[in-house]
């Protein structure tokens, strides 16, 4: 079997998807290889993300990496979001197959173009090496 139980059940019951009109910070990411899309919008209360919807155009594990990201920022402060990796999202799927891996990469990019929208509209001066994305040290994203 290719994909996990896990990555199956949330590529086919997705969480959070859709869009926040009044969004705080929206985030978009693509990956020109496959050509997937996945857009991310946050809402925000003082240091809190108080609700994440996602929409992704893309293929099943991008679809499942969203879905997850977007429960584990959920009610989580920006700086547990800020440290979400592609990893921890394709542990909490049960793995994912390698060359699936930078489906989840575009998860952890998209969490932190959104938090970088944020901190740009607010003016909020932020570390720029950590919103700088991508460490991939399988050396599996490309
Ligand atoms: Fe590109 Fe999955 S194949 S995000």
């Amino acid at each position: 079997m290719l994909y996990s139980e896990k990555v199956m059940e949330h590529f086919r019951n997705p969480r959070n998807v859709g869009k926040i009109e009044d969004a705080d910070g929206v985030g978009e990411v693509g990956n020109a290889k496959c050509g997937d899309i996945m857009k991310i919008y946050l809402k925000i209360e003082g240091d809190v993300i108080v609700d994440v919807k996602f929409n992704t155009f893309g293929c099943a594990s991008a679809i499942a990496s969203s879905s997850m990201a977007t429960e584990m920022i959920k009610g989580k402060p920006l700086s547990d979001a800020l440290a979400l990796t592609n990893k921890a999202v394709a542990e909490a799927l049960d793995g994912l197959p390698a060359h699936k891996l930078h489906c989840s990469v575009l998860a952890q990019q998209a969490v932190r173009a959104a938090i970088k929208d944020y901190y740009d509209r607010n003016g909020v001066a932020c570390d720029k090496a950590q919103l700088s994305v991508i460490d991939c040290e399988d050396g599996h994203c490309e």
